[in-house]
């Protein structure tokens, strides 16, 4: 059995495998509508949702299963105190497969630990997206043939948006230059750029304005400002003025760039550029349904054609509490500090739940 919690649940084989199979989705929806009837996906959404939510419904039931869920947690046993983890164990019993969003980093993987079927993270806190981040990687390869070589920017609130941090990790994984546009207070936090450094041998170039970059860049990856994870004294409308992206900014811009979001957007992405033909982020949100189709597919189905060999983890259970006040394992108390040693061309350490860098050297900020 296996779960999709971060990236690095998957080989670099296994996920292009994934987009295979959503080419063939996408093309042949007929020959694998019945694949998965008889089975249930549940959606436990314990964060807002509209994209990941509905997409992954949708992509169930044109597999002709079925899905049942909550999107509003007040609604569920959660608002009467119960755990991640006795959620988890009830849901087993439930259904066949869980996607799970959550504002704790390392949600997922708690979800994940305790149920005895796949679980697939649809966002935990500021931490990771990896849905998103395989649903971009498919759109940018889908219209650039590869991301290897391209230079990529992400802008926006780099230190928050979790589809950001997993983005820039498949990108730098898979060989794409990184640039990152955000003013100084939102620019990535150190954790990807550890991994990024130590893992891809990458230090990505950094800058607050993305009028200073925009001619070089082949992908421009545009994220919002998560208002609701931010500080109270932080001015949104201040901070969005250093990365807008407009018809004006566009002009400066490679004629075959692609513009991409995850969406929603909030005032950082001008309207007037959706029937520019650079625009992607529609596509993206559509290329979501074969991907997530793909990815069902290869957790409940097809894991021996689709999925090889899980890439090695190296996990020891036990040491210091993980110091990040929005990890999961400062709330549920049964759970006992993890941490994991990446093993790349230099080894680091992290917590296995939320990211977050062991032994903690900066202050926490989420
Ligand atoms: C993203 C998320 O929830 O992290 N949305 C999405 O899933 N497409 C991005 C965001 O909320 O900014």
């Amino acid at each position: 059995m296996r779960h999709l919690i971060t990236l690095d649940d998957l080989s670099n084989f296994e996920i292009r495998q994934i987009f295979r199979l959503a080419d063939q989705m996408r093309t042949n929806l007929a020959t694998w509508s019945g694949f998965c009837q008889g089975k249930l996906l549940a959606t436990l959404f314990y964060e807002p949702s509209t994209r990941t939510r509905l997409s992954f419904e949708s992509a169930m039931e044109r597999l002709n299963g079925r899905t049942l869920g909550f999107a509003d947690p007040h609604a569920a046993s959660v608002a009467k105190g119960e755990t991640i983890a006795d959620t988890a164990r009830m849901v087993t019993n439930y259904a066949d497969l869980i996607v799970v969003r959550h504002s704790f980093a390392g949600a997922a993987r708690v979800m994940a630990r305790y149920a005895n079927i796949p679980v697939i993270n649809g966002g935990d806190g500021s931490h990771a997206h990896p849905t998103q981040a395989l649903t971009d990687l498919y759109t940018v390869m889908a219209r650039k043939g590869d991301v290897k070589g391209l230079t990529v920017g992400i802008c926006g609130d780099l230190l928050y948006g979790r589809a950001a941090h997993s983005f820039a990790l498949a990108v730098a994984r898979f060989g794409g230059n990184l640039v990152h546009i955000a003013p100084q207070v939102f620019q990535m936090p150190d954790w990807v750029l550890t991994q990024i450094k130590h893992l891809y041998r990458q230090v990505p170039q950094e800058t607050s304005h993305l009028a200073h970059v925009i001619g070089e860049l082949d992908v421009i990856y545009v994220n919002r400002l998560q208002e609701e994870r931010l500080p109270a004294d932080v001015d949104p409308e201040t901070a969005r003025s250093s990365y807008l992206v407009n018809a004006d900014v566009m002009r400066d811009a490679k004629s075959d760039a692609m513009i991409m979001h995850p969406l929603p957007r909030v005032n950082e992405l001008s309207y007037e550029l959706d029937e520019d033909p650079r625009a992607a982020y529609f596509e993206q949100s559509a290329n979501a349904i074969p991907m997530r189709m793909a990815l069902i597919a290869s957790l409940t189905g097809l894991e021996e054609l689709i999925l090889t060999q899980p890439p090695a983890r190296e996990v020891s259970v036990g040491g210091t509490q993980c110091g990040n006040p929005n990890c999961v394992t400062t709330f549920e108390s049964y759970l006992e500090p993890e941490i994991e040693t990446h093993v790349g061309e230099e080894s680091i350490d992290s917590c296995a739940y939320c990211g977050q860098s062991y032994p903690n050297t900066t202050s926490f900020e989420e």
